[in-house]
């Protein structure tokens, strides 16, 4: 199977070129201002991109997809969540494997990635640590073979047992650092928030009291914390889902002090604020963090235009609309939002002003970056020659507006109703099989595959 791809404006992180770009198989094979029409592979498909942008496959490195028990479960799985991952011309995802109590962390992945047998498009792994033990060292040696090498911790979420104490952390750091493996944390100190929680008894807080209950400097807090192990450690930190001015700030010190830090952010903390948590549809708008002041949003997408967040992911966690709005208090409210499908519209909507610029920083964020610091690279997030053809044909001026017909997941409610977007992808190629054109998936249920990671380009920063 080959495909030519005539006409197109290649993006990188630095420079955007006008080029031919040939696909043989799953790779690319061949990129030149022309490539001639004759000494083309038999059967070669000729696709005019007519002057779109090329990305290399955008990557979502931040998604839950298929998480919950029972009732009690996102609506999006593999599959669901591929599909609208690869309409949004996202090629690849990290999503995450918990640490399943009484198994060794490899066990735990084999759940995951049978878990994944309907993917549809490729993804890899971070591996949640939330029980330190003595074997911990053995099994962080057999996943890195095995192709994981982000670990995740939580410094919340101690209702769910998600959480890792802090009086861990420089040990977990230390064994990763020895294998450079890279610590990615969910920072929200649990200290205060349960502090403010129990002020407030079960039932009496709605989803406007979310942000008083996890406010930003717990955010903060747990990220200064996180920064000064990582410090004596001398290992890198990325942060997931920053979302707010505070915890910027943190970072930027942390940062000037030579502490490798790495900031990811969502959509929705660029785009959306706490009003929406007062709103007729405030239930649907819980995710934690919470949304945040409009203050936040502005500093926030400052720092996505002066190049501060490093990767701007989806957390895509898509509980249904109708079982969100069963419960009351925010508490209690299954947390998280779909977001894999709107991501690389949204993106484009927020950095430079200049149609190529904009495409670069995009590239920047949502490709080369991932798959750098996730050791994915070259691989994914990169047009090269022998990369994997992941590509995707964006139109910079095919603008729109979001709404309920553009719904891509099967959570069944669009987070940015009313939200104006000025380009879109229009093909979405998987290793060199179309999956995604014109807002029509093509892809193949099962074909999605585990991507080993190798070392994390973060130990490189
Ligand atoms: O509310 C959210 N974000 N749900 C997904 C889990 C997490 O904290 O990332
Ligand atoms: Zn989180
Ligand atoms: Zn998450």
């Amino acid at each position: 199977m080959s495909l030519l791809l005539k006409s197109g404006r290649l993006v990188y992180p630095d420079e955007v070129k006008s080029a031919d770009l040939l696909v043989e198989g799953e790779k690319i094979t061949r990129i030149a201002g022309e490539i001639e029409r004759s000494g083309l592979p038999r059967g070669c498909e000729i696709i005019d991109a007519d002057g779109a942008f090329i990305f290399p496959g955008f990557i979502d490195a931040h998604t839950h997809y298929g998480v919950g028990e029972g009732e009690v479960r996102t609506a999006d799985g593999f599959f669901e969540g591929g599909r609208a991952a690869a309409l949004g011309g996202i090629t690849t995802v990290i999503d995450f494997a918990d640490q399943l109590p009484g198994k060794s962390l490899i066990e735990s992945m084999r759940k995951r990635t049978a878990e994944a047998d309907d993917a549809v498009i490729d993804y890899a792994l971070h591996q949640g640590i939330y029980y330190f033990h003595d074997d911990l060292p053995m099994e962080l040696d057999e996943l890195a073979e095995s192709g994981i090498r982000a670990l995740k911790i939580f410094s919340t979420y101690k209702h769910l047992g998600l959480y890792l104490d802090p009086v861990y952390w420089d040990r977990l750091f230390r064994l990763a650092g020895e294998r450079e493996l890279l610590v990615t944390i969910h920072a929200e100190d649990e200290e205060i928030i349960s502090g403010i929680s129990e002020k407030y008894e079960e039932g009496t807080a709605g989803p406007e009291m979310h942000p008083v209950l996890r406010p930003a400097r717990a955010e903060a807090a747990a990220v200064e914390r996180a920064g000064e192990a990582a410090r004596r450690n001398h290992v890198p930190l990325y942060v997931v889902h920053v979302s707010s001015s505070p915890t910027l700030g943190v970072i930027r010190r942390l940062r000037n002090e030579g502490v490798k830090m790495i900031a990811e952010t969502v959509p929705h903390y660029l785009y959306l604020s706490e009003e929406k948590l007062s709103g007729p549809d405030a239930k649907l708008f819980m995710m934690t963090p919470p949304l945040r002041t409009k203050e936040d949003v502005a500093s926030l997408r400052k720092a996505v235009q002066s190049g501060e967040i490093d990767v701007i992911a989806t957390d895509h966690c898509a509980f249904p609309a109708d079982l969100k709005v069963r419960f009351d208090d925010c508490r209690e409210i299954p947390s998280g939002i779909p977001g894999s499908g709107e991501l690389s519209r949204l993106v484009d909507g927020i950095a430079a002003a200049d149609e190529e610029g904009r495409a670069k920083e995009t590239c920047r964020m949502l490709s080369c970056n991932p798959a750098q610091i996730f050791g994915l690279y070259p691989q994914k997030g990169s047009l090269e020659i022998g990369s994997d053809a992941d590509l995707t044909l964006f139109d910079p001026e095919a603008g729109g507006v979001f709404g309920s017909s553009s719904i891509l997941s099967t959570a069944g409610y669009m987070p940015y109703q009313g939200i104006e977007y000025t380009g879109t992808p229009k093909l979405t190629i998987h290793r060199g099989r179309v999956i995604a054109r014109d807002g029509r998936f093509a892809g193949v249920k099962g074909s999605g595959r585990f991507i080993k990671s190798t070392r994390p380009g973060a130990y490189e920063l």
